[in-house]
């Protein structure tokens, strides 16, 4: 290999150092996986901080004062509206393309219209209003494009509610009861940030060679749709539907363990002990189906979740929990990725913030397998 390639693959990149953050850390006390967001723990933070006081803590470097916070929450609730240009593409779209890629294609519309489209790459100040824009501004996109494909009329953000409870008023019209808002914000704490996942890792490769915070965003949104990534809390509600009822999951998990199936929601790259959102999710799903009064779902997700923790060695991550949360808060589940990803633009853009500010370009090397040197044979012999 010439150059400075050290001639070691790694498929998938699995267990390679890419990148140094100063935002997130997934090592945890013993290096068995643990979630920090800029050193707060998760299960602290998910408890006690708003979605509002997370996004702050990733782009501004620490839990904002009550001055901070007042400040930016208004920023945030200023900067709710859509363009009316999106609206109406919203209009035009046909009905049946997924939401992820209406999201893809909002976020490009988006920075047309940002007052600060015209800013350097390295002008840290409007990276930041940019993406304290996207992350009051994509809420506002996920909902309004549900509304037109259901064909109901928009529902106005509204500023006396949070983030939380604004986009779940904008879907369905109605306030969320406290329960229901509390829970949805601590899934939108939790989907915020997770160190180099394919996402954040795409966003910062688009950001490394000086491209813009939206192209950036862009290309995180078309990522984190694959079903290995963030698609997978679509596909964990799908397991959950075929298995229906709760005396069909133990026959349902072993022939699937059986025929060697993947199951949605299991499994990650970095937990092999757990990951630590899915246990405070699931005392959520918990709380919300008692306060619906339903729990068929959650006695079909514990056989589930037995037979593939202690047969596979899988535990459970934050897609499998948060499938059936979405659920009893009546979100279709063509929302549950979207949702993930207007959670996640905060650590996104935290990422490509760090990254402009501290910029290499990523440009690694592959071993190459073709075919050896060869002369080309004029088109008549070939
Ligand atoms: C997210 O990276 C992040 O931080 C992502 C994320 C974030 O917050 O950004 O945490 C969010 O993406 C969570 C992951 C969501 N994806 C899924 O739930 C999809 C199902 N899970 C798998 O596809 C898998 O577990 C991955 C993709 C999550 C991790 O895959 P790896 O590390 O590449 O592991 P692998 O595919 O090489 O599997 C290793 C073995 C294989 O068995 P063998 O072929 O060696 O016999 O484990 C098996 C796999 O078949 N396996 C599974 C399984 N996941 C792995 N078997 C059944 N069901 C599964 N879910």
């Amino acid at each position: 290999m010439s150059g400075s390639a050290v001639d070691e693959y790694y498929p998938g990149l699995e267990g390679v150092i890419a990148n140094e953050t100063a935002i997130a850390n997934i090592e945890g006390k013993d290096g068995s996986g643990g979630l920090e967001y800029r050193g707060y723990r998760i299960e602290d933070l998910a408890d006690s901080v708003s979605y509002e006081e997370t996004a702050f803590l990733l782009l501004h470097g620490d839990l904002p004062t009550a001055s901070q916070l007042k400040d930016f929450d208004q920023r945030l609730k200023a900067s709710r509206a859509i363009p009316e240009a999106l609206v109406g593409l919203y209009k035009q779209i046909p009905a049946s393309i997924h939401p992820m890629d209406v999201l893809r294609t909002s976020v490009s519309v988006l920075a047309h219209y940002d007052p600060d489209v015209s800013a350097p790459p390295s002008d840290h100040a409007a990276n930041v209003r940019k993406a304290e824009r996207l992350i009051a501004q994509m809420a506002t996109a996920v909902a309004y494009r549900e509304r037109v494909v259901k064909g109901l009329p928009l529902i106005a953000p509204d500023a006396k509610l949070d983030h939380a409870a604004n986009f779940l008023h904008m879907v369905s019209g109605k306030v969320p009861s406290a329960v229901v808002r509390q829970a949805f914000d601590v899934s939108l704490v939790l989907y915020t940030e997770h160190e180099l996942n394919a996402s954040t890792f795409s966003a910062r490769v688009t950001a490394s060679t000086l491209s813009d915070l939206h192209s950036a965003i862009v290309a995180a949104v078309g990522t984190l749709k694959g079903p290995l990534h963030g698609g997978a809390n679509e596909e964990a509600w799908k397991v959950l539907e075929r298995v229906g009822a709760p005396e069909n999951a133990e026959r349902w998990i072993e022939d699937a363990l059986a025929r060697k199936e993947r199951i949605m929601g299991f499994g990650h790259r970095v937990y092999k002990k757990g990951d630590p959102r899915a246990a405070i999710l699931k005392r959520y799903c918990a709380s919300i189906a008692r306060e619906i009064g339903d729990d068929r779902w959650e006695r079909i997700a514990e056989p589930i979740e037995r037979a593939v923790t202690t047969q596979k060695l899988l535990p459970p991550n934050v897609d499998w929990p948060s499938a059936r949360l979405y659920h009893y808060m009546g979100l279709g589940i063509e929302l549950y990725t979207p949702i993930f990803a207007m959670a996640r633009v905060a650590g996104w853009a935290a990422h490509v913030i760090e990254q402009l500010d501290h910029n290499r370009l990523m440009r690694p090397r592959a071993r190459y397998i073709g075919p050896p040197a060869r002369e080309i044979k004029p088109l008549q012999e070939r």
